[in-house]
Parts: C-alpha cells; structure tokens; sequence
C-alpha cells in the first residue's frame, strides 16, 4: 500500500474498537459500546494534530487504539517511518514485532502522580525504556543519557536519584515527558498533558512541548478538553462526537469558521480576543449520547439547535467540504454548506 503523501506519518483507516457490556457472574456480553466507530484521519509528520470531544467522546480509545496499548476491533493504521523508510500495518504486528515498533512511540498522560511509580527514582524512570528493550548500555551511559534528557525538559541532572514525591506537579510531569522521549520517538500521543496541572504551571508545559517538537521533530497527537488550549497549540484539529470524527480542519479555520453545530457549541465556551464582540454560550442540551445505543441518523441530533427531518434519518458522511482553492475541511453535516455558524478569533 502506497502512501499518497510522504509528510504523512500515520494514516488511520476505518478504525472500530468495540467495548462489550457484560452481565452476571457469567459475564455474559448483553450488549457493545462502539468507542470508536469508523474514524479515518492522516497525521502528518511533525504536526501536533488535537482531538476534541466531550468526556466519553472516545479520545484515549483513539490514542491507545494508535499505540496498540488496546487492540483496536478493526481498520488499518499505517506508519510512514522515517527512519527506517519503510511502511507499516501496526495491526498486522505481532506481539515481538510490536514491542520493537513501540520504541518510534511515546505516550504522556494526564496525571503526573499516578503515571510516575513512587518507588522509582528520576533515573528508574526515565531510563526504563532502555532496559524494556535491552539496549546496552552501561551504568554511566545511561546516566549521561538521563542527564541529556533531564536537560531537554529543563531539570537538573542532580534530581536523577530523587523520588517523585520531592517534585511538584509540574516537574513531575516534566519527568513523564522525559520518559516519553527517551529513545527519540517519532510519534507522541499527550492524553490531557496538562490538564491536571495548575494554570500557571499550564503554559510552561505546553511551551516545552513546542521546544521538543522542534528540537527532536516529533509529531503529535493532543488529547485535550480545553480549547483555548488546543488553539495554542496545534496545527489541526479533529472534532470526535460519540466515536466519530465529526469536523477536522486547520485550527485557525476549525475556530474562525466551524462548520459543525457541535464545533460551533464547543467553541461558543472560548473566551474572544475581541470581548466586545459578544457571543452567546450555546448551551448543549441533555447528555454525549450513549455509544452502547446511539440515536439513529446524525448522533448529534437530539442535541442539535438546527436539526431537520434528514437528521433523524440519514447518518451524514464526514466529507471534504473546502472550496476549490481552499484548505481540506471535513465535516460530518447534512447542512454544512448552509448555515453560518459562529467562530472565536
Ligand atoms: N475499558 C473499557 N471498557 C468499557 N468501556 C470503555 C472502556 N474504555 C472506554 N470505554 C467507553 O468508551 C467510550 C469512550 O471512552 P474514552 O475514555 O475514549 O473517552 P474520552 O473522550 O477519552 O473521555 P474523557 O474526556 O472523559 O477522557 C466511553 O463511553 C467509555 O465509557
Ligand atoms: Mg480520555
């Protein structure tokens, strides 16, 4: 399978992962949550792509689904590796193969207390991925390499045999990014890097994060709630509702013109640069559907301002709806060419 694009680094292809419910003591399997129900998106190498939705919208499924850390129910997800100059099928990877392919990855999570284990030191830590894979070092490589690592996210190599408990949330979390690049990963996925953080501590991560993007040429995946956030940020943003991908655009296009009513309600919540210009905050009604039932037609509809009849009924492709010169702009809406919904600057 050809890449169309080589700035492409990963291209995902009708992605599923089904959760089943299970019941009694049996487990018997009454019914499937779909987390993820046939997303496609392409990740091109050294963006930082967000991913946007409320809680239960299927963020971390598509994140872990991406790293195999769960195994995806269907679809394809293909690397362009650079280094290596070939392609890969991360689902046709057995479990070896799969252990070898994750050394191109890194994962940063959300909480930096329960991510980083207390009985391990700076050191431990940061140097463990070398040991899960058994590159051999010595004692004083590895130190010298932690020392490297501890420099990129501005900590002192003198913090090497400390415990996470004598650091901050912040520091902690600056650890957990050191671990995530330790072996110069191409792709990383940050599932709420910094929303466990303090507000002040906030911008400092996020500017670290550019720093290492640039300094090392990663390529992103940002999961985030915050949109003031994801603006700052990325360079594109994929909008996911109910386990589908439902807008994705430029993030400057995505804010200033969404095309979707759940884009236009996320961001009605974002404060404007220009506060005279006065929005109102679209008030989502009722509840993120439930993925186990999902209302028929567009699932967003029962919570949708301007649904019509074809809502109910028909569920609406995610389709390329930019004009001719424009820039690629997905939307998931039958009336995406009709209305004129409002954006923040
Ligand atoms: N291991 C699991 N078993 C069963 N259901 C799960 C499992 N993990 C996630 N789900 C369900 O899949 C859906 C998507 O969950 P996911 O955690 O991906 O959402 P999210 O967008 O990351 O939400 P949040 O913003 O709260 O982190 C939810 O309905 C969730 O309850
Ligand atoms: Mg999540």
């Amino acid at each position: 399978m050809a890449f169309e694009n080589e700035n492409n680094l990963l291209e995902v292809k009708d992605l599923h992962k089904d959760f089943p419910i299970e019941r009694g003591l049996r487990r018997k399997v009454v019914g499937t949550i779909k987390a993820i129900d046939g997303i496609s998106f392409v990740i091109k190498r050294g963006e930082t792509l967000a991913l946007v939705g409320e809680s239960g919208s299927g963020k971390t499924t598509t994140g872990r689904c991406l790293m195999r850390a769960i195994e995806p129910t269907s679809g394809n997800i293909i690397y362009n590796m650079r280094s290596s100059g070939s392609e890969v099928d991360m689902m046709l990877l057995d479990k070896p193969l799969l252990k070898k392919f994750r050394k191109h990855m890194g994962m940063i999570f959300q909480d930096p207390y329960a991510s980083l284990n207390p009985r391990r030191t700076v050191f431990e830590t940061v140097s463990e991925a070398y040991v899960n894979h058994r590159i051999n070092t010595n004692r004083k490589e590895l130190e010298e390499i932690v020392a490297e690592l501890l420099g990129a996210v501005k900590l002192a190599p003198e913090y090497m045999l400390r415990y996470p408990h004598a650091f901050s949330g912040g520091q902690r979390q600056r650890i957990a990014i050191a671990r995530a690049i330790a072996l110069k990963p191409e792709f990383v996925v940050a599932d709420e890097p910094v929303s466990a953080l303090d507000v002040s501590v906030q911008a400092q991560i996020l500017n670290l994060l550019k720093e290492l993007q640039s300094e090392y040429t990663l390529t992103y995946l940002f999961i985030a709630h915050n949109l003031a956030v994801v603006k700052y940020i990325s360079d594109r943003v994929a909008v996911m509702y109910v386990g589908r991908i439902v807008e994705l655009a430029d993030t400057e296009e995505l804010f200033g013109n969404p095309k979707h009513p759940y884009t236009e309600a996320l961001l009605s919540a974002v404060p404007d640069t220009e506060p005279e210009r006065r929005r109102k905050e679209i008030e989502l009604q009722g509840e993120i559907a439930d993925p186990a039932n999902p209302p028929g037609g567009c699932s967003f509809h029962p919570r949708c301002n301007y649904a019509k009849e074809v809502c109910r009924n028909e569920e609406p492709k995610l389709v390329n709806a930019a004009g001719p010169d424009e820039k690629d702009h997905f939307v998931a809406c039958h009336f995406a060419d009709k209305f004129h919904l409002i954006g923040v600057e």
